[in-house]
């Protein structure tokens, strides 16, 4: 077999870099579609930092090897392999898959946009275990939302408060953010609706998107003025010099003033899934209106403070919401109770508090480790404390056990099924573009997380065998009907 092939290789050919100053290179930075507050300058910081608790003397040849099975997120630059000395231990990383069934190789990282049950590494060995980040929209990859393809996962870094190391937070750089700046005041906001603006702002070019957002907006649009001023349920023109810029301007300072005249933003995020929340609930937090959200159903475990953005789920119908709007926007001291937490020591939610408090990587914070590399250090430090307690236990079975299997669950990812912005599914003609794609993505997905389970049940090599097991199941399951 090839592997032993494989198994000469002179690993300690690889140069130790560490020290290098490192620049992202910006081909890597298209594939991550880092997120705007992320700094570019934050990638110069991507290199190595020895921790405190790191004593690790081994030379490169010793350490375990963690391969980046999609390349295209390798936080490292410039070359294929790196050297990290993270906070308790020591590994090499490397997006050179030559290494893929190494003995050395213990662990592989995933990202999640970028996963397919068709190139998986094959065959899965059991030394190896695999690695999930997926910090973006559920819809990028609802393989990853069912069950036998999350369980394949032995670490997992999601928008999930229960994955292992948790992002929900990700789009929230700190505390300051959400405090700053002021408000525009409430006469001004009451001036310019006199001046014709609608009460409530939609910003949306993407939509055909699974959580069908459009349908809910049009028919929110029937009861409520709505200036909408992207592609989706366009109604109206950016003025000015915003319009040429429309698609860039998201931290452009005149785009931001202009966005920060409206009481109400609509807020809807492209999925739903729990925990998964996005610039669309901070951002007009941060600008001082008030958040008109849908996404995450558990949101309400985040926010600043009770009483501080409006759920759309907690009201029967469009039109009872935007009755509701209507009321707040005539009644000044009610809708001022929104931007309450903008005030000094008004932020009171101690779950919110204490996670950016104890998060350990940044968001443009140069102090701070970014989540990419920090996730490799935390693999990098669970992987070597496996194999510490393998070798011990191997050395002295007796007096030591090894560490109990981990794996993950759907508590990580587990999307639902992607369900109507407005209306029953039944009232949805056929031909509607939305009920044509989503559904059946998400079911097309399960089919191919138990394809890929089938194919690492049976010892596979070839991911192309994930067609042929999954008609395999497909023809068991129509028989047993
Ligand atoms: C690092 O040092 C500490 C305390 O001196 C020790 O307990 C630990 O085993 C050392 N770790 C390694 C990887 O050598
Ligand atoms: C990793 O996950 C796999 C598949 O779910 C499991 O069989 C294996 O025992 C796990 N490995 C470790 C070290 O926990
Ligand atoms: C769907 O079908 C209806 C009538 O059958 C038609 O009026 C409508 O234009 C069609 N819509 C699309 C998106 O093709
Ligand atoms: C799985 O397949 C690999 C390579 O094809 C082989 O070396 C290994 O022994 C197989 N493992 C089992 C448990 O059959």
């Amino acid at each position: 077999m090839a592997v032993l092939a494989w198994a000469v290789v002179p690993l300690g050919l690889w140069l130790l870099r560490a020290g290098l100053c490192h620049s992202q290179d910006p081909a890597d930075r298209a594939t991550f579609k880092p997120q705007s507050v992320l700094a570019d300058t934050e990638f110069a910081m991507a290199g190595t930092y020895r921790g405190p608790g790191n004593n690790d003397t081994r030379s490169n040849k010793q350490l375990p090897i963690l391969l980046w099975w999609s390349a295209g997120l390798f936080p490292h630059f410039p070359g294929d392999t790196e050297r990290i000395d993270c906070a308790h231990s020591s590994c090499l990383v490397t997006r050179n898959r030559k290494v893929q069934l190494y003995h050395r190789t213990s662990a592989i990282i995933f990202y999640g946009t970028d996963f397919r049950a068709y190139e998986a590494p094959l065959p899965r060995l059991p030394h190896q275990t695999w690695a999930l980040f997926h910090e973006e929209s559920p819809m990028n990859n609802y393989v990853l939302s069912h069950g036998p393809a999350i369980r394949l996962f032995n670490y997992t870094a999601t928008f999930r408060r229960e994955s292992d190391y948790p992002l929900t937070l990700q789009w929230l750089p700190t505390l300051e953010y959400l405090l700053t700046p002021p408000a525009v005041s409430l006469l001004e906001k009451n001036r310019w609706r006199q001046a014709g603006l609608a009460p409530v702002l939609y910003l949306q070019s993407h939509c055909d998107v699974p959580s069908d957002r459009d349908r809910y907006v049009q028919e929110l649009m029937k009861y409520i003025e709505v200036d909408s001023y992207g592609k989706c349920l366009n109604n109206k023109r950016l003025p000015g010099r915003l319009e040429d810029t429309s698609t860039a301007t998201e931290e452009d300072s005149q785009f931001m003033s202009f966005v920060a005249r409206y009481k109400f933003h609509l807020a809807l995020e492209n999925g739903l899934c729990p925990d998964y929340i996005t610039e669309k609930l901070w951002r007009p937090m941060h600008q001082g209106c008030v958040p008109v959200y849908r996404g995450s159903p558990s949101v309400a475990d985040w926010l600043p403070r009770e009483h501080s953005a409006i759920l759309i789920d907690s009201f029967p119908s469009p039109l009872a919401l935007a009755e509701y709007l209507q009321a707040l926007d005539r009644d000044d001291a009610e809708y001022e109770r929104f931007l309450e937490y903008k005030n000094p020591g008004r932020v009171t939610n101690g779950r919110l508090l204490e996670a950016l408090q104890s998060r350990e990587w940044g968001v443009s914070d140069m102090s701070k480790p970014n989540y990419l590399n920090g996730f490799e250090c935390f693999v990098c430090n669970k992987e070597n404390q496996r194999l510490t307690a393998q070798r011990a236990q191997r050395r002295a079975p007796a007096t030591h056990t090894a560490l109990p299997p981990r794996m993950a669950d759907n508590s990580h990812m587990g999307c639902p099924l992607p369900s109507p912005g407005y209306s029953g599914i039944e009232d949805i003609p056929d031909n509607d573009s939305w009920i044509q794609t989503w559904p059946q993505d998400y079911w097309q997905s399960l089919d191919q997380a138990e394809g890929l389970e089938s194919l690492i049940r049976h010892n596979e090599s070839d991911p192309g065998l994930l067609w042929h097991h999954i008609q395999r199941l497909t023809a068991r399951r129509t028989a047993r009907h």
